[in-house]
């Protein structure tokens, strides 16, 4: 059997195509843990902001001398810098045989074919309007997996002005309830408990298609799944977050009470140039509407600081909307210009020293925040799905809450609790991570 190496940079929704890139090798290719003994080497990229792919230039710019001594070795690069750059990317890399983008990770088998009669490279980055990922159910090979993710939805049409996500990733398009229903069910069976829904706006599920349901109305339908414990989605567009959607969090009982719902910014003045289409207050009004639906609901969200044009009243709003929501968690980022993206032509531009500050009063702001969020669950007892043991603590098991706090806990070591939801007494937190001991099994793995 040959031997793939893989390895995936940005989102959920990468993670979930480098899935299906396995899946589709399987019986031909198994997984290794280095470039050096592949057969075939895969980086799946992304380009959201500057920092990543440059990663990706480098990372592929070192197999370089591998390709030179083994000529035979396939370099490809898939996923959104593989879609952005296109030939320049061979151009520039000579060792890199194969470049797919994101729709074309399914035409993987055959392009590794056509490489076979040495066609090469090969740069398959063609877009289509109404691309559907087809169905490619995964075998976990007893692997035991307790949660996994499942895209329901392709690309972006919103256009945020800072954002290349909709030109590298093409038009929303949503996958066939049918198919979703069919791909949980399959992952279910082999005892996933949790999945993630996956889509860059999962708000608008439906919306584009007749006949399918709402958001909203697929989540009640994969509620209805037997054995499945519990559900999560990832992300919400806060402009698109419907009343319906809102009140599911109060009424479906699998839903885990978390949402990430990236606000961006503070200042309306700022959300309008990104193009976002809700306003600070219609954020603010969002949060507490959701808050009365379902108290203990733990929110998080991106922050980009140093947009084009933000001042210091601009950022400031921005803190004191952190101050106003206390978020469980942010992942704040500072503003980069993306190829294709509007606001790379916006000229009053933030120097480089301004944002690098901001973004450290933002970490010290919301480390504050979260460390007094994650204080008020010591002494109290919570739903925790293991995941099995910790990976730096082995003699610890981990898993999350339902507000998805990473938990790390003590329990009897004759107990095999991987895949079971058990109560945990938060008794201490970590910096990233509440404390525990364990008290008793809910259900079973
Ligand atoms: N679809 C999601 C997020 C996708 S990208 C949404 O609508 O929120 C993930 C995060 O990267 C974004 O939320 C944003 O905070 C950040 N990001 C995107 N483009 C960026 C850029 N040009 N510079 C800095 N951060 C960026
Ligand atoms: Fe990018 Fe905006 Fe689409 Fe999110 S909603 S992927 S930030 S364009
Ligand atoms: Fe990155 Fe593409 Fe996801 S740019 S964030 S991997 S959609």
């Amino acid at each position: 059997m040959k031997k793939v190496y893989l390895r995936t940079f940005g989102c959920q929704m990468n993670e979930y195509d480098s899935e299906r890139m396995l899946a589709l090798l399987k019986g031909e290719y198994i997984p290794c843990e280095t470039p050096e003994e592949a057969d075939l080497i895969l980086i799946n990229t992304c380009s959201v902001r500057e920092k990543a792919e440059y990663k990706v230039y480098s990372l592929v710019g070192r197999f370089k001398h591998l390709k030179a001594r083994r000529p035979e070795l396939v370099v490809g690069v898939c996923g959104c810098v593989a879609q952005q750059e296109g030939e320049k990317l061979v151009k520039r890399l000579p060792h890199v045989d194969l470049v797919l983008g994101p729709q074309n990770i399914y035409r993987l088998p055959e392009a590794l074919e056509e490489l076979q009669k040495g066609r090469r490279p090969l740069v398959l980055t063609e877009m289509r309007r109404d691309f559907k990922p087809p169905l490619v159910l995964s075998d976990l090979d007893g692997k035991r997996l307790v949660k996994a993710y499942v895209t329901i939805m392709q690309g972006c049409d919103n256009f945020c002005s800072y954002c290349v996500v909709p030109y590298v990733r093409g038009r929303e398009v949503s996958r066939p309830p049918e198919d979703i229903l069919r791909e949980i069910e399959c992952l279910v069976h082999q005892g996933v408990r949790e999945v993630t829904l996956l889509g860059q706006n999962v708000n608008s599920y439906g919306k584009k298609e007749a006949g399918y349901p709402s958001f909203a109305e697929l989540l009640r339908m994969v509620a209805e799944i037997p054995e499945l414990w519990r559900i999560r989605f990832t992300t919400s567009h806060p402009k698109d977050l419907s009343e319906d959607l809102m009140r599911a969090f109060a009424e479906v009982d699998k839903l885990c009470e978390h949402l990430h719902l990236p606000v961006q910014s503070g200042s309306t003045r700022i959300l309008k140039r990104m193009n976002r289409g809700y306003s600070r207050e219609d954020y603010l009004e969002k949060v507490r509407r959701l808050r009365a639906l379902c108290p203990g609901i733990a929110l998080t969200s991106d922050i980009i600081v140093g947009f084009p044009g933000e001042t210091e009243e601009d950022f400031e709003a921005t803190l004191s909307l952190l101050e106003e929501v206390r978020f469980d968690e942010i992942f704040s980022f500072k503003y980069s210009d993306r190829p294709y993206a509007r606001a790379r032509e916006f000229t009053d531009k933030v120097p480089e020293e301004v944002k690098a500050a901001r973004l450290e009063r933002i970490h010290a702001l919301q480390a504050r925040i979260t460390e007094e969020i994650n204080r008020s669950y010591i002494g109290k007892t919570v739903e925790v799905l293991v995941e099995g043991p910790s990976e730096t603590r082995p003699e610890l098991f981990t898993g999350r809450t339902r507000t998805n706090h990473v938990v790390n806990f003590s329990a009897p070591r004759e107990l095999d609790l991987k895949g079971a939801l058990v109560y945990v007494l938060i008794k201490d937190t970590g910096k990233h991570s509440l404390r525990g001991e364990y008290l008793e099994t809910v259900k079973g793995p």
